[in-house]
């Protein structure tokens, strides 16, 4: 009787070596992202052109929203390159508005970070800028506008960076990209306005109507039941969190915003908020004609957003009918060294929204809102620790550019699995330890809150790292 369980189990169930291809064709096929040309036979190289401009494009049947975009396309392509390839990308916008490219999470010099009045000059209509730079980290990276952040990447200016490294051993080869974001459009597929609910709308961050993964509503992806597949996320919405459920079946997270982490770690629920990324081998269990849900579930980020939101159908992973396989459990590890706090200089960070004056609110670090912040400041090889002390009543992900850090917890460790990480986030009311090592690239770098909304509202400043002058750049204040 044993035997046949056993037996049968085999029949219906066989383990399978997780390297070779087991999803079904055209799996991806829902929710593809374009990959542009590269135009540079050197296979070190990459070398692409990418245009900002305004397109029709559809997010669900008869869905159509003119939105600003990277070669027509929402999300912009999907940059695809090896750890070590140098990246050059011919830059031109045809919007009628400034704009720039910011690479996130990339450690680039100074004068290829995308920030205007600091690395460079905005791109005005019709202009161009080459940006060009060593990709020297393996992870999932993404770019957007660093003018009028929170209106350019609401309205669509986005897309993903993929640096692989083809030694990594995780061993899963169906592997997708996953952009998350969303966006809100009226009946005439107009955008809506980016300073909609003034002063409250900036307060809150203002979401999408439309939750899209890749630019489409609520996409199908396809699975062979139990076949692993790698799930490179990251979240481009300007304010929205997800709070990731498939169903309660576990997400193993092997890396984050740099690239693997320690090790491992498997979770049912999984938030991941804007501007971080994570690397998950997912192995959906489930049956043909039975579609299983991927929803962001609800999670509080301050005062309304569970109250007044619902969870959102994100995507459906369907099933074929072959018979379903079991993966070996993911064992992937990277060492990192852990960040030590003995010695770091400690930098007290203070986020506040004090009440409201003349109908206007404004986030503030240390007192004051960006246009009228004094930078920070490094030495050159100055290891800090950035205690960031959250006295509001929302959640900030904090951003910095340049650099990643490692999160440490209250006894002062580096929190594990170790892990690179360049947002994190600060919940409402609480502290969050980041220890930062500037140990190159001198210049100004920002740091603000990736909800956009709360970046433009004032949540943002620069450090001077190394012998470097103020650039006195302030971002304009932008209307509510
Ligand atoms: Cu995605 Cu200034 O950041
Ligand atoms: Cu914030």
């Amino acid at each position: 009787m044993t035997m046949f369980i056993l037996l049968a189990l085999c029949l219906v169930a066989p383990t399978v070596a997780a390297a070779q291809s087991l999803a079904p064709a055209g799996w991806d096929a829902g929710l593809k992202l374009t990959e542009p040309p590269d135009l540079n036979p050197d296979p070190k190289v990459v070398e692409i052109n990418l245009t900002a401009r305004l397109a029709e494009v559809e997010v669900a049947p008869g869905k159509r929203v003119q939105a600003w975009t990277y070669d027509g396309g929402l999300p912009g392509p999907l940059i695809k390159t090896r750890v070590g390839d140098r990246l050059i990308v011919h830059f031109k916008n045809e919007l009628k508005e400034p704009t720039t490219v910011h690479w996130h999470g990339v450690r680039v010099p100074i004068e290829m970070d995308g920030v205007p009045g600091i690395s460079q000059p905005e791109v005005k209509q019709g202009e161009s800028f080459t940006y060009d730079f060593v990709l020297r980290d393996a992870g999932l990276y993404w770019y957007h506008p660093h003018v009028m952040s929170a209106a350019q990447v609401g309205f669509g200016l986005y897309g993903a960076l993929l640096v692989e490294d083809p030694d990594d051993a995780v061993g899963v080869s169906d592997q997708v990209t996953l952009v998350l974001s969303d966006i809100s459009f009226d009946a005439k597929g107009q955008l809506e306005p980016a300073d909609s609910g003034g002063s409250a709308g900036m307060v809150f961050g203002r979401e999408g109507d439309y939750v899209l993964v890749n630019g489409k509503h609520r996409p199908v992806l396809k699975a062979r039941p139990g076949a692993p597949q790698r799930w490179r996320v990251v979240n481009a919405a300007k304010s929205r969190f997800f709070y990731l459920d498939l169903e309660g079946q576990p997400f193993t997270v092997i890396g984050a915003d740099g690239g693997l982490q320690e090790r491992p770690e498997v979770t049912d629920l999984l938030l991941v908020t804007p501007g971080e990324r994570v690397d998950l081998i997912v192995a959906p269990r489930g049956q043909a004609g039975t579609p299983l849900i991927l929803r962001a579930t609800l999670y509080n980020r301050g005062y309304g957003s569970v109250q007044y939101r619902a969870v959102e159908d994100v995507l459906s992973v369907e099933f074929t009918n072959q018979p379903p396989v079991v993966a070996p459990p993911v064992r992937v590890s990277r060492s990192i060294a852990p960040a030590t706090i003995e010695g770091a200089t400690v930098v007290n960070v203070d986020l506040t929204l004090p009440p409201m004056q003349n109908g206007q609110s404004e986030f503030r670090v240390n007192g004051v809102p960006f246009w009228k912040a004094k930078p920070f400041v490094a030495r050159l090889g100055e290891r800090q620790l950035w205690t960031i002390k959250n006295d509001s009543d929302w959640d900030h992900p904090f951003h910095l550019h340049g650099f990643f850090f490692q999160v440490i917890d209250d006894q002062g460790q580096p929190v594990r699995p170790l892990a690179l990480k360049d947002t994190v986030n600060v919940p409402m009311k609480k502290t969050v330890r980041l220890l930062v090592n500037f140990d190159e690239r001198p210049g100004e770098w920002m740091f603000h809150c990736h909800i956009l909304d709360h970046a433009d509202g004032g949540l943002m400043g620069t450090v001077l790292v190394g012998d470097v002058k103020a650039s006195g750049h302030v971002h304009v204040k932008p209307p509510r």
